[in-house]
């Protein structure tokens, strides 16, 4: 046997009740719910309680969802200590990998189950980037307990920008979250659940994911779109620098996609919100250059834009800088691989597949002093 690819495209390692991912070449659904339904009509809290916990909530569950969030916003001082003593150049996804470890360090046994773990983390992650954010920026030190946003999203861009958040702003964030809070087997969520296999403990599991959201084949790629986009004023310098690309067999990052096959469903979602932020932000041309790139690479190579695309200039018109689009993807995304935890707790095996050796045949081994 010769084995071409190690990408494992197309091979099928377990079952999950948790999301379909691009059954018949489209769509998406969480636990049975289209995401075009989960992103009119829901928010963030209600999706992340869903995976977690398997169910809708009922409207006072939600309610009791969200206080029990804003509980568990607190940041230990020894994390605070940490925040400000990693460097204000690290990548904000060094800073959450770290934090959420050192989180586990100071907190493990103290939850009772694991999905109080993962409401935890859910509900300090925004506080531990934007405490480290604005220490070595602003070099203010952050009060998390002062904010009065009661919801993930709101909360996110209060810390950031240090006032109530515009509602527009808010339900864009929210509708992000919710679009990418979940998807399947994807590089990540595989990491969680291979970890999670050898019976490791949840933080391990997350901090695993972590590493493995942060690379551009992954969660790393709505940042390079906006490290893209922002290089053009109009939409025909962008034609021009997208061709150039192409022809010298550049990635751009933002499109494509290992499973969807005519297009991402989450998409034309966030497409929408960037196009509504675009004509109240300053830099709305920004959609018209991102339209002409998504033009150009379906002219040329028949891509589509993944979730990360039109995400980057969403969160951009939101005010939001550029290396902090990944960080959100983990907050989002801690629901889905918190639900793929569990599910890998309830029925585990050992994941521990096997490779096709190519290597040298067996051979004696030399002295040392026989070697060159
Ligand atoms: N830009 C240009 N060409 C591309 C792109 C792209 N974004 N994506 C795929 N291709 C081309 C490849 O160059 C390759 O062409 P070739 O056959 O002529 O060599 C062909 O399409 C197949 O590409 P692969 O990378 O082998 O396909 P794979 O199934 O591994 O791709 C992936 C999936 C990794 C997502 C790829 O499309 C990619 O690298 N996209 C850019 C990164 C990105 O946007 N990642 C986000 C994924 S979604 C998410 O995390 C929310």
């Amino acid at each position: 046997m010769n084995v071409k690819t190690g990408g494992l495209e197309g091979i099928v390692v377990g079952n999950t009740a948790i999301s379909t991912v691009g059954k018949e070449g489209v769509g998406l659904t969480y636990r049975g719910y289209d995401i075009h339904d989960l992103a009119s009509h829901a928010a963030f809290e209600e999706v992340a309680y869903l995976l977690i916990y398997g169910n809708l909530p009922t409207g006072a569950q939600l309610q009791a969802y969200r206080d029990k969030l804003v509980q568990l916003r607190r940041l230990p001082d020894a994390v605070k200590l940490l925040l400000e003593t990693i460097p204000g150049t690290a990548h904000p996804m060094e800073v959450l990998r770290t934090s959420v470890s050192m989180i586990g360090a100071l907190e493990a046994g103290h939850a009772s189950t694991e999905q109080d773990i993962a409401d935890r983390l859910i509900a300090c992650t925004p506080g531990m980037l934007l405490y480290w954010y604005q220490f070595h920026r602003h070099t203010t030190r952050l009060d998390e307990s002062e904010a009065s946003e009661n919801s993930v999203a709101g909360y996110f861009l209060e810390l950031l920008h240090g006032k109530k958040p515009d509602d527009e702003h808010k339900r864009a964030v929210d509708v992000s979250l919710i679009l990418y809070a979940e998807h399947e087997l994807n590089a990540s969520t595989f990491a969680a659940r291979v970890t999670a296999s050898t019976q490791a403990d949840f933080y391990s599991a997350v901090v695993s994911a972590i590493g493995t959201l942060r690379g551009d084949l992954h969660g790393g790629a709505n940042e390079e779109a906006m490290r893209l986009i922002s290089q053009f004023k109009t939409p025909e310098q962008a034609e021009k620098g997208v061709r150039e690309r192409l022809a010298a067999k550049t990635k751009i990052m933002g499109f494509g996609h290992r499973v969807y096959k005519i297009s991402d469903p989450r998409s034309d979602i966030i497409k929408a919100w960037s196009e509504k932020l675009s004509r109240q932000a300053a830099d709305g041309y920004l959609f018209e250059v991102s339209r002409r790139i998504e033009k150009i690479l379906w002219d040329e190579k028949k891509l589509f834009p993944n979730l990360d695309f039109y995400s980057a200039t969403a969160y951009h018109f939101c005010g939001i800088p550029t290396s902090l689009f990944t960080p959100i993807f983990v907050i989002s995304r801690l629901s889905g691989w918190s639900a793929h935890i569990l599910e890998q707790r309830i029925n585990n095996r050992l994941i521990r597949p096997e490779a096709h050796y190519d290597g040298p045949a067996p051979r004696p081994f030399p002295p040392l002093a026989d070697r060159r």
